[in-house]
């Protein structure tokens, strides 16, 4: 972690890893935090002080010691979500006016995009991807179809070009055969009062903002939203999201280098879980799957849909690693296999045509999972405050996992809370 360095954090499996509390944690070492792709389909949970914030849009440094906050020209930003979280934060006391900045470049979500989200959601039927809602997809699109609505756009003639672009829409919506627009007008009232809000916060180049940090020699921490099995090139597509959640989606969502990347932390819980639809190989349907759920409290952040709970996949994390160049691993959720006699870990797929591969192959739709038991360590981890506690199956755990995965862990998080982070 040098200074002049850009550092990333992503989630590793599909999202809900626990980056918000990481990066939370990490903050202090840094001079910025930057978001640099997703929107408000990201929830990010922290808890500190007995109080617990969740983040959507905004970046999870704000809470550490007046740290600059950037969210990125590859978000996708609504501006009524974006006022009703910053005014939450600013009346429990985190003013961000003066620290946070957002790109000029990053696109507007409309109040329409969302109806679209919908409306496409609807048309797929029985292969809907289970959106979050908040009309990322058609945002995104808009982007690379070259028709989007940016943060620099509401500086001038904002009227009218919203004006055109809604007009695009409900001609879109019209093809599709949709008729609902219930409480619409309220919707695109709060979304303008929103554009006003944003207002008093600086509109910047965030580019230059970001590599002339890096020439004062300071640091900065770029925060992933989703995970890397969400990304629209290499997670399970087309059950992904539409933005780039790897590494290198931090390049193009802030206009930063390659070269200037140093550390990429992987962020992974001990187990895996997933929202929405698509292909999750090892997904537990009995009642082991359930106790994951509730003793890892898993519903979902945004959206308070139940997550899908299954063992941790090591082809899946390996493949993570992989495509994001993970540098150092982060484990989440250590503590909620606390009571679990046998933990089990897929270290291979059997394909349908019966050959064992350890390489995620294209569709893992009918692949099956090929376990290594281990033996669960049955110790309530939650009040540990050194790796020196560790009971020796849990030691052992660990170090299975770095030797399959080649990585070294250097973060354990064994509970919610800020002070619940055993750094190595
Ligand atoms: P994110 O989207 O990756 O930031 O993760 P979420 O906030 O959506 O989901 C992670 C959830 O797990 C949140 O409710 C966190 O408060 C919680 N959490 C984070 N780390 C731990 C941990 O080590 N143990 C437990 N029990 N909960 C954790
Ligand atoms: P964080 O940052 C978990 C999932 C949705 C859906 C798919 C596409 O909190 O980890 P979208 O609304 O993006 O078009 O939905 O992606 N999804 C997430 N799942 N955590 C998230 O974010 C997610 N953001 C999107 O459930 O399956
Ligand atoms: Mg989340």
């Amino acid at each position: 972690m040098e200074t002049g360095k850009v550092d990333v954090l992503l989630g590793l499996q599909w999202g809900d890893e626990g980056k918000g509390k990481i990066v939370d944690v990490l903050t202090p070492r840094y001079d910025v935090v930057a978001r640099f792709q997703g929107g408000p389909n990201a929830g990010h949970t922290l808890e500190f002080e007995g109080q617990k914030y969740v983040l959507r849009s905004i970046p999870s440094g704000i809470f550490q010691g007046g740290k600059v906050n950037i969210i990125g020209n590859g978000v996708v930003l609504a501006p009524d979500l974006f006022m009703s979280e910053a005014k939450d934060l600013a009346a429990s006391g985190h003013p961000l006016a003066e620290r946070l900045y957002i790109s000029k470049k990053a696109h507007l979500i409309m109040p329409t995009h969302r109806i679209l989200d919908k409306a496409n959601e609807a048309a797929k039927g029985k292969e809907m991807v289970g959106t979050t809602g908040k009309g990322i997809g058609p945002t995104y699109t808009d982007k690379t179809s070259r028709h989007g609505l940016r943060v620099g756009d509401i500086l001038e003639n904002f009227d009218e070009k919203y004006a055109k672009h809604k007009a695009r829409h409900l001609n879109m919506l019209k093809a599709l055969g949709w008729t609902d627009f219930e409480g619409f007008e309220e919707t695109e009232k709060v979304w303008m009062e929103g554009v006003e809000y944003m207002k008093q916060f600086r509109f910047v180049d965030s580019e230059h903002e970001i590599n002339n940090t890096l020439r004062k020699d300071k640091s900065i921490l770029c925060e992933g939203a989703q995970g890397t099995m969400l990304d629209v090139d290499f997670g399970s597509y087309p059950f992904v999201t539409s933005s780039n959640t790897i590494s290198a989606g931090a390049c193009t969502g802030l206009g930063i280098g390659p070269n200037k990347i140093g550390n990429v932390f992987g962020i992974m819980k001990a187990y895996c879980t997933r929202v929405g639809s698509g292909p999750f190989p090892t997904e537990l349907f009995d009642e082991t799957g359930t106790l994951l759920r509730d003793l890892g409290h898993e519903y979902g952040a945004v959206t308070g849909r139940e997550r899908r709970c299954g063992w941790i996949d090591l082809v899946q994390l390996r493949y993570s690693i992989m495509v994001n160049g993970v540098t150092e691993l982060i484990m989440m959720k250590s503590d909620v296999l606390d009571t679990f006699k046998t933990i089990k870990a897929c270290v291979a797929y059997e394909l349908p045509n019966g050959e064992t591969t350890t390489e995620l192959p294209y569709d893992i739709t009918d692949v099956k999972p090929v376990y290594k038991e281990l033996k669960g360590w049955q110790t309530d981890m939650t009040q540990f405050t050194s790796e020196a506690q560790f009971p020796a199956e849990f030691k052992e755990y660990v170090k299975f996992l770095e030797d399959f995965l080649e990585t070294r862990i250097s973060v354990i998080s064994i509970g919610p809370d800020r002070a619940q982070t055993i750094i190595r």
